[in-house]
């Protein structure tokens, strides 16, 4: 009895530890669907997840060199979007990519406070006449822009053998894994 007991209470502790982790801030691997799955059971927020990737970004970018820009709003949208989702909870998510936070690569325009550069300083602080269509669709989606990804500059036009993964602005990047 006394083992079983003990047993029983073993599993519960795996059980939560296991249920824990999912909760906690640990989101390298999670699927879209699984993020969705924790907001929806109010474990984690859009605002908790930006500010997850956000300390990433922020301690791994100066070895991986993945990140060109942050985007200044991304936290605010973040905001928004679990207000609506708090707010409507019989409605959300309205798409699979409500309040899921993607990286756009350098060359994808967005009419937004982010650059659009390719990779490049000849395009810094240009502006762009609208957002892309897939930006337009992504927002309309209900998803957050957090910032532009680093990417070979001009999209590899820049020469046939220019390295990969290198830009002006972001460095060279590397494979994370
Ligand atoms: C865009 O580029 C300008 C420089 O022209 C810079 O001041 C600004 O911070 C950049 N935007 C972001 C979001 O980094």
């Amino acid at each position: 009895m006394a083992s079983f007991i003990t047993l029983s209470l073993l599993f519960l502790l795996l059980l939560l530890l296991t249920t824990t982790a999912v909760a906690a801030a640990n989101f390298e691997e999670a699927t879209i669907s699984q993020i969705q799955s924790a907001f929806a059971k109010k474990q984690l927020t859009s605002r908790e997840l930006v500010l997850f990737y956000l300390a990433q970004i922020r301690s791994l970018n100066p070895q991986l060199h993945g990140v060109i820009e942050i985007n200044p709003d991304a936290l605010s949208a973040a905001t928004k979007a679990d207000d609506l989702r708090h707010r409507y909870p019989g409605h959300h998510p309205l798409t699979p990519l409500d309040g899921i936070s993607v990286l756009l690569k350098d060359n994808i325009a967005t009419r937004d406070r982010l650059n659009t550069t390719a990779g490049s300083f000849a395009l810094l602080g240009s502006v762009v006449p609208r957002d892309a269509t897939v930006v337009r669709r992504l927002r309309r989606a209900g998803a957050i822009i957090l910032g532009k990804a680093s990417l070979s500059e001009w999209a590899h036009f820049r020469s046939i053998n220019a390295p990969s993964g290198w830009s002006a602005r972001g460095g060279q990047g590397r494979n994370p894994y």
